[in-house]
């Protein structure tokens, strides 16, 4: 298979993070016999450095004729602190989502056994929780109408959705939990907010298309509570962008840490796959960053992207099989990792790509 695929590094620990993603790409290229054309582009805080835009016109160009992209974070502490900044790192991220028409983010949670003691939730809770999130991407505050009044004494954000929106994640939501437990939980807060009430009127209508599909709705706040309480409740949760953003992070700490999780951002042409974590800037440099989400995006990539089943299948069980030789970057570790285990950024992503060729030798043995 030829596949031409662009790699966005972005800020941060982005950089970091994608070279060790792009080595897997690579292994699973040489081991499989696919051909991967990689290209680099800029986005966010680098791209604003080399020429004033954070989604420059070269890049968007490359994003829109290429098969998939591997992206890493954008985001600095510049910014952050500074609110009065017009031009932001992540003006490129959202620009991107929308440009390419990214609309369902897929968030999958799942917690691989190794790190049941790396979570701060009790291992009883949290054994076998397998949750597929679904974080609509292109609309909500994100992309309402926004701006100041009253001499910039009064500020806000439009939190808007229109029908077709809700339509056609809600579709995937339902199509994915037809292949997994035939549950979706739809995430709203309906009691206050009027684009909920449309979001649950429109959720419940594609429901009845499904009605080997088991549906029902929970208000945000609950949904907060019960993640924690009990993660193994959920199947696939279906919710807008700003719920989707803070839900999901919160999640990750059922996969042990946000250094585990990657995402699929995918619309109706290229899709984009990232970790779900950000640029981390406390750690940028230092070869600490946990590659492991990028590693598990490239797998997504591989699979939502390039259908291949067997290669991004090959990918999460080298993850598993350095987790179970007790390998750990410093995110994951627990007091009883031994210290010689633990890997920097680098060791972590050539002790994947070994496991990689372990894999896929004895696989082919078997055959
Ligand atoms: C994410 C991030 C972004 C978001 C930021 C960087 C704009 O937090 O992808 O979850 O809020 O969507
Ligand atoms: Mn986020």
């Amino acid at each position: 298979m030829k596949k031409k695929i662009v790699i966005l590094p972005g800020d941060g620990i982005g950089k970091e993070v994608t070279t060790e993603g792009k080595k897997v790409l690579e292994k699973i290229a040489e081991l499989f016999d696919h051909q991967f054309v990689f290209d680099t582009a800029s986005i966010g805080h680098d791209a604003i450095e080399a020429t004033g835009q954070p989604l420059p016109e070269e890049t968007l160009t490359k994003l829109k004729n290429c098969d998939a992209i591997l992206f890493g974070a954008v985001g600095h502490p510049k910014y952050d602190n500074d609110p009065t900044l017009k031009v932001r790192p992540e003006q490129g991220l959202l620009k991107m989502r929308k440009e390419l028409g990214l609309y369902a983010n897929l968030r999958p949670i799942k917690l691989f056994d190794e790190l049941l003691e790396a979570s701060s939730i009790k291992p009883e809770i949290l054994k076998g929780s397998d949750i597929l999130f679904f974080r609509e991407l292109t609309g909500d505050v994100y992309f309402g109408d926004k701006g100041r009044k009253d001499e910039g004494k009064t500020a806000y954000d439009l939190m808007i959705y229109q029908k077709y929106e809700v339509e056609r994640i809600a579709h995937k939501a339902f199509q994915a939990a037809r292949t997994r437990k035939k549950k979706v939980t739809s995430v709203d807060k309906a009691n206050v907010l009027e684009s909920s009430r449309l979001w649950r009127e429109v959720v419940n209508e594609v429901s009845k298309q499904y009605p080997d599909v088991t549906l029902e709705h929970q208000f945000v706040d609950a949904a907060a509570m019960k993640l924690i309480q009990s993660p193994r409740s959920f199947d696939v949760v279906v919710t807008g962008n700003l719920f989707g953003d803070i839900l999901t992070d919160e999640a990750s700490q059922i996969a042990g840490s946000m250094g585990m999780l990657a995402s699929a951002s995918v619309g109706d042409q290229v899709g984009l796959y990232e970790p779900i974590h950000g640029s981390a800037h406390d750690i940028t440099g230092k070869g600490i960053a946990n590659p492991l989400a990028s590693i598990l995006s490239a797998a997504l990539l591989l699979d939502i992207s390039f259908g291949l089943k067997e290669e991004s299948e090959a990918v999460i069980r080298a993850v598993e099989q350095t987790l179970k030789a007790g390998y750990r970057t410093t995110d994951i570790a627990d007091s009883k990792t031994r210290k010689e285990n633990i890997l920097n950024t680098t060791q972590m992503g050539t002790n994947v790509i070994g496991q990689i060729e372990k894999v896929v030798n004895k696989q082919m043995v078997k055959q």
